[in-house]
């Protein structure tokens, strides 16, 4: 039987046959061409997660896609080719793919095999920890191919266990109830991985994301690098310490912030694992109050770590996550010992462009030059497509304090 088609309009039909993957409601067409009213966004048609044709506004066809009448995102495109439709051996194959470009990634027992729009396959999160894995089914579509995915991944990996944390945040806005269940074998409380020597305890049925933030790894590598025996780092939002962790690897002497407790116990034990306990010091509390406290009583550090979480979900967010940033910025810069470092993450898409003017108006205010000694992004494993810009979420600036020229 044939797939249902779905007109778009000559911007969207563009942008997909240039490799983007969403098309939005208002982006579809009726079928005597015109855009829909914007009170009945997806109409009668296809149910959510339907595969579906996607042909321009002429009737050519454009991509197979999931179909959400429920999303703001009506179509992910998934394949470019009339000839590829989407059937258990495109998913083999692009599941093949996506584990094989990991292989080149080394060091480590835990890494993200599949990234979703970036690996073709929208919606579908695969994480390696050890010889367990976690996966997300964050699109309509994709939870209906939940057996297929289920099987391909059994079949070629043979992992000891499969869990999938399908959590609200990535759900909601598909119109999906959130799940976690155990899909296949056993997962532990706690997986041992190793990354670059350190070792971690992963919890996959109650940490953020699927368990550790696999995209920091660069961050963790360049800051091994960097850090001088002996050096004051703060490592605030530490969750359970990889950074402040891999700082005290190198000899630094560490305080970690984190509000969550139980994200600081495994914290502890992160650090205990490492032999690195006696030079962290732990502090259950709130950044937002914590930073500028500290200010005041004359706290210097040699770096500061910003990583906090998403300041902004979407563009309605901007104004508050702005505000949110531009405080912890203040306060983290009236930290810094004379030559020190702040090494400031952002995984909040909307506010990626904003970040060096907020963090402009937040020097001018402590009266301090800044040099941006580096950028990177997040880890090779969560490739960035240059054509679909979310694919690039995570931001890191290392930013230090620099001499006024001298007159
Ligand atoms: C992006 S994660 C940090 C990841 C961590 N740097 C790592 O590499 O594992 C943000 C963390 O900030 C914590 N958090 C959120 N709000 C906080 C607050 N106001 N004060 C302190 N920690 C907070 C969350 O519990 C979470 O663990």
């Amino acid at each position: 039987m044939s797939a249902p088609t779905i007109a778009v309009s000559e911007q969207a039909a563009k942008r997909l046959r240039n490799y983007d993957c969403w098309v939005f409601q208002d982006e579809l067409l009726r079928p005597d061409g015109s855009p829909p009213a914007p009170q009945d966004p997806g109409r009668a048609g296809p149910p959510p997660g339907e595969i579906v044709e996607v042909a321009d506004r002429y009737g050519a066809f454009v991509a197979y896609a999931f179909y959400n009448p429920r999303s703001h995102i009506a179509l992910r495109a998934v394949s470019l080719c009339a000839e590829e439709p989407v059937d258990r051996a495109l998913i083999a194959r692009r599941l093949a793919h996506a584990i094989a470009r990991r292989g080149r990634l080394t060091g480590t027992t835990a890494r993200r095999l599949v990234f979703s729009e970036a690996d073709g396959l929208p919606g579908l999160v695969v994480d390696q920890y050890a010889e367990y894995l976690v996966i997300q089914l964050r699109s309509a579509g994709m939870d209906r191919l939940r057996p297929i995915v289920l099987e391909i991944l059994r079949d070629s990996l043979q992992p000891k266990g499969i869990l999938e944390r399908s959590d609200k945040e990535f759900r909601e806005d598909e119109g999906l109830q959130p799940l976690t269940q155990l899909l296949s074998g056993e997962v532990p409380e706690r997986i041992l991985i190793e990354e670059d020597g350190l070792r971690f305890w992963v919890d996959p049925h109650h940490g953020l994301k699927t368990g550790f933030y696999l995209d920091q790894r660069t961050t963790r590598r360049r800051l091994r690098e960097l850090i001088q025996p002996d050096q004051r780092v703060l490592d605030t939002f530490s969750y359970t310490g990889s950074l402040g962790i891999a700082a005290a690897s190198r000899g630094a002497r560490v305080v970690c912030v984190e509000q969550h407790e139980p994200f600081l116990e495994l914290a502890k034990d992160n650090a205990e694992l490492n032999g690195v306990s006696d030079r962290i010091e732990w502090v259950a509390g709130d950044a937002f109050y914590w930073l500028p406290a500290q200010a005041q009583a004359d706290t210097r550090m040699d770096w500061v770590i910003l990583d906090p979480p998403s300041l902004a979900k979407t563009k309605s967010h901007l104004t508050q996550g702005r505000q949110a940033l531009h405080h912890l910025v203040v306060h983290a810069l009236a930290l810094l010992a004379p030559e020190g470092s702040l090494l400031l993450s952002m995984c909040s898409y909307p506010l990626l462009g904003l970040v060096e003017e907020i963090v402009r108006i937040a020097a001018a205010q402590q009266r301090m030059r800044l040099c941006v000694r580096e950028q990177w992004l997040q880890a090779e494993d969560h490739p960035w497509i240059l054509q679909i810009p979310p694919t690039r979420y995570l931001t890191s600036w290392l930013v230090g304090r620099d001499a006024r020229p001298a007159a």
